[in-house]
């Protein structure tokens, strides 16, 4: 029997692709040519596995062409570039790599937080152009965090790692989710349950989304809870773009309407809403909330131990955090 065909569709880390290399052979694309469905159509087809990036567009099209295919790996949490339905209903299994990114993530949460609300890039801008003249009592003043409230859309793993950063800095925190949290982990973050989004825009200085994309969180920010929220008050988003409306934030930013964002995703990645980019108070960063060396090679390991274990057949093992959607 020929030895299974695996196809990476971005470089990885290498101690991933070694990994894969005892279990088959492995194919690493170019950066960039699968984040194209017709390039992915036409090469679907002699391969066994597939790890794939968000940016991999993973269609019923492609699945269609995909008849040796039968594990996706996506090295990213979530699956809103795949379509889980038909590869399901073609026997395909579908794993993303949960919980290994939540520390990453947390962490970045809270330094664009910082970075917004105390304008970073427009002092180091200021800096660097050579504006900085002396010490100046009213320069770059920002929102100050204890005693704020922060409110989470979406409490999953991500959203309680920023919660607990944010309450070591003294924010009180608030949420809105499906369904409230264990009473364990409320007590522990002192997080209270708010049962409207709208309520939660009222009530936020920071309004954080980490939830997923799915049709009912699609444009959940829009210019509604956008005219809720407190003028000064800021949005992050480390979730998925399309949950912002972003045409909708740029007039905000523009208008005032707001006091700032700081965003590491966007609607239509790579591209950005030309408006955003004058928008004033926004940082904003190239979607690279789990970018440590530690947190992109355990993705990439994960979403490995995924294809290893579909290939080999091997259903009783038990990896930690592997999950089939
Ligand atoms: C994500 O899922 O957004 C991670 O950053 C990996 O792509």
């Amino acid at each position: 029997m020929s030895a299974p065909k695996i196809l990476i569709t971005e470089p990885v880390p290498q101690k991933v692709i070694d990994y894969l290399g005892n279990m088959g052979e492995v194919l690493v694309a170019e950066k960039g040519i699968y984040n194209s469905e017709l390039q992915l159509k036409k090469d679907i087809r002699d391969f066994d596995a597939l790890l794939c990036m968000l940016s991999t567009p993973v269609t019923n099209a492609v699945l269609e062409e995909a008849k040796n295919l039968k594990v996706i790996a996506n090295f990213a949490v979530g699956y809103n570039n795949i379509d889980v339905k038909a590869a399901n209903e073609l026997g395909i299994k579908v794993a993303n790599t949960p919980d290994v990114l939540t520390e990453a993530c947390g962490d970045f949460a809270m330094a664009l937080l910082m970075a917004t609300t105390r304008h970073f890039y427009d002092a180091e801008k200021y800096l660097r152009k050579g504006e900085f003249k002396g010490w100046e009592p009213l320069g770059f003043l920002g929102m100050e965090l204890r005693g704020k409230n922060l409110g989470i859309v979406g409490m999953g793993r991500i959203g309680k790692a920023f919660a607990t950063r944010a309450k070591a800095f003294g924010m009180n925190i608030f949420y809105h989710n499906r369904s409230s949290i264990s009473g364990t982990d409320e007590k522990e973050l002192e997080a209270t349950f708010i049962d409207t989004i709208e309520e939660l825009a009222q009530r936020s200085d920071v309004l954080s989304l980490n939830c997923p994309l799915t049709p009912e969180t699609y444009h959940l920010v829009d210019n509604h809870i956008l005219e809720l929220m407190p003028s000064n008050s800021i949005l992050i988003d480390i979730s998925r773009g399309p949950v912002v409306d972003e045409a909708a934030l740029a007039e905000a930013l523009h208008k005032g309407m707001i006091g700032g964002a700081g965003l590491d995703v966007f609607e239509e990645e790579p591209n950005v809403h030309p408006r955003l980019l004058t928008a004033p108070n926004c940082t904003m960063l190239p979607h690279i909330a789990s970018a440590t060396y530690e947190t992109r090679e355990a993705i990439g390991m994960l979403a490995a131990n995924a294809i290893i274990q579909v290939l080999r057949g091997d259903k009783d093992e038990q990896i930690p955090n592997l999950v089939f959607a």
